[in-house]
């Protein structure tokens, strides 16, 4: 008898090797807290795939509530299955929109966050500027925005960088970079122990925005303050050690990440 393929899920690979909610929710409540010296209670994740962020968010977060949105109703319908039925009596804490993040929303959050360079998707400065400013607008007085950023000139090279998991390897592959236009093509492949390459299971069409032009669209879109939190370094293995400090010097390492957070 023939032994039956195990069928891979795309959103839990790319759950399990790129996101990291825990820590993202933990990162959010600590520099709200340590700034607004009070407890943030509701999220809104924007372009929220999965939306495992916003089911974090509310099971760390007791009164807590979430809004998800995104744009396409599979990956929602996946997360409502997967990331929001299970949370059982909390699961309507999270409300899940299908949506455009420029359209405006009745929901006021203490806390707005884009993660894994989505807003990358916005080409244009004006079309970035609208993003900004729709998400000044929606959030309570007194919220804040958080997001994440990459770069460094590694960030601009073709190439494919592996990461071995338990039953698969995760290739982030730049395959594109136009310097005139800063526009880069990316692509997610998987590699199963047990089967062929996962090709193209997520393609990213972005422009690889630098930090100090987006901490001047923020500005310009009305965030009084944007703070920059930098990576520490692991003095053995001179990589990122995963703490995140707010910084104004950022050590020029081939490739960074870093998170940026704005005040309304
Ligand atoms: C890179 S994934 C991010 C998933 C998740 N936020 C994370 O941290 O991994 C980008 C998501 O943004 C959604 N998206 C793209 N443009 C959007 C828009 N204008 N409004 C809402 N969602 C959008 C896509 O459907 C996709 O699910």
């Amino acid at each position: 008898m023939k032994r039956k393929k195990k069928v891979h899920d795309k959103h839990r690979l790319y759950q399990v090797s790129v996101q990291n909610p825990t820590s993202e929710v933990a990162f959010m409540k600590r520099v709200f807290k340590g700034t607004r010296k009070k407890e943030a209670l509701t999220l809104r994740e924007d372009f929220c795939g999965t939306a495992i962020l916003s089911a974090t968010w509310v099971k760390k977060t007791k009164g807590g509530k979430a809004q998800g949105i995104d744009l396409h109703k599979p990956t929602l319908d996946y997360a409502q299955k997967v990331n929001i039925d299970p949370l059982e009596d909390r699961a309507d804490d999270v409300e899940l929109v299908l949506g455009d993040v420029l359209d405006t929303y009745s929901f006021q959050p203490d806390i707005i966050a884009a993660y894994n360079f989505s807003y990358f998707i916005f080409k244009e400065r004006a079309k970035l500027l609208h993003y900004f400013t729709q998400v000044h607008k929606a959030l309570k007085s007194g919220g804040m925005f958080f997001m994440d950023i990459y770069g460094g000139p590694e960030a601009q090279h073709i190439q494919e960088e592996e990461t071995d998991h338990d039953e698969f390897t995760y290739v982030w592959d730049q395959a594109k970079y136009n310097p005139i236009t800063g526009e880069i093509l990316c692509h997610i492949h998987f590699d199963p122990e047990d089967g062929p390459r996962m090709k193209k299971a997520f393609t990213y069409d972005w422009r690889l925005w630098g930090l100090p032009e987006i901490k001047d669209v923020l500005r310009d879109a009305g965030f009084d303050k944007v703070d920059v939190y930098w990576e520490g370094t692991d003095p053995k293995t001179d990589e990122g050690n995963g703490v995140f400090k707010k910084s104004t010097k950022g050590d020029n390492s081939l490739c960074w990440v870093a998170y940026v957070v704005a005040y309304n």
